[in-house]
């Protein structure tokens, strides 16, 4: 029994945290539009939040945080509380060679929360710009982030949150893997480059948006 909840717990903690990992990914790629001026980027999230499919999007976003969240913090407490822990650990010991990204995954996995909950009120309920474009009225989301990234505490909190991020999808990537048992001998260090390139690009891409509008958009 107890053997197939650590299963369980290993399956959720895999699949939400890879629902997230796709999602971070997309929503990098697609805010790269900043780069293409206003117009494109408020068609575009004029485009995804018009979309009926956005309220199961979101919901999916909603139920796959809380789950991997909450089952994250059971583990990490569990582990290191319990004087019988379960076989799946979110805090490898430092004997078996694990990482700073492996071994603080309850820490910056937490910061992530906090840092998503304080991004929404900034920019998804932040002030409500509008704009016309021939006769189309949509919400100006690109006047807010410009308006946001030229308040360097602002670039400075994404720049310091974002870096966690990287640290978290690092070894989030690769243990996902693992935990649904798809790393077999060699792959192993093949997995964890993978995993480190992924979380290079999104962080890297993310901080690129913030950085240029505080030192290079001048509209
Ligand atoms: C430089 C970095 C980022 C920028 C500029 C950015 C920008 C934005 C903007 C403008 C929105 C509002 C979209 C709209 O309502 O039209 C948004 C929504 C959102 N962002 Fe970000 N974002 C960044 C990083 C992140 C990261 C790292 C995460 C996750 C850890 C994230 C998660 C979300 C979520 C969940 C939403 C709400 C999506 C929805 O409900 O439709 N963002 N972001």
């Amino acid at each position: 029994m107890k053997y197939m909840n650590s299963i369980a717990y290993k399956w959720i903690m895999a699949l939400t945290g890879w629902a997230w990992a796709l999602f971070v990914m997309t929503h990098m790629i697609g805010n790269m539009l900043i780069f293409s001026g206003a117009k494109a980027y408020n068609t575009y999230s004029h485009f995804l939040v018009s979309n009926p499919l956005i309220y199961i999007a979101e919901a999916g976003l909603v139920l796959t945080i809380l789950g991997h969240s909450f089952t994250g913090l059971f583990l990490f407490f569990k582990n290191r509380y319990c004087s019988k822990p379960l076989t799946y650990s979110v805090k490898p010991t430092r004997n078996k060679g694990a990482s700073f990204s492996s071994q603080s995954m309850a820490y910056t996995g937490s910061f992530m929360l906090a840092f998503l909950i304080t991004h929404l009120i900034t920019f998804k309920y932040g002030t409500l710009y509008m704009v016309k474009y021939e006769d189309k009225e949509m919400r100006d989301i690109f006047r807010l982030v410009v308006e946001v990234f030229h308040n360097p505490n602002y670039v400075i909190w994404y720049i310091i949150s974002l870096f966690f991020v990287g640290v978290h999808l690092s070894h989030g990537v690769s243990s996902g893997f693992q935990s649904l048992g798809l790393i077999h001998g060699k792959s192993r260090n093949i997995i964890k480059i993978i995993g480190y390139f992924y979380a290079i690009i999104v962080a890297l891409g993310f901080m690129a948006q913030p950085i240029f509008m505080y030192f290079f958009y001048r509209g």
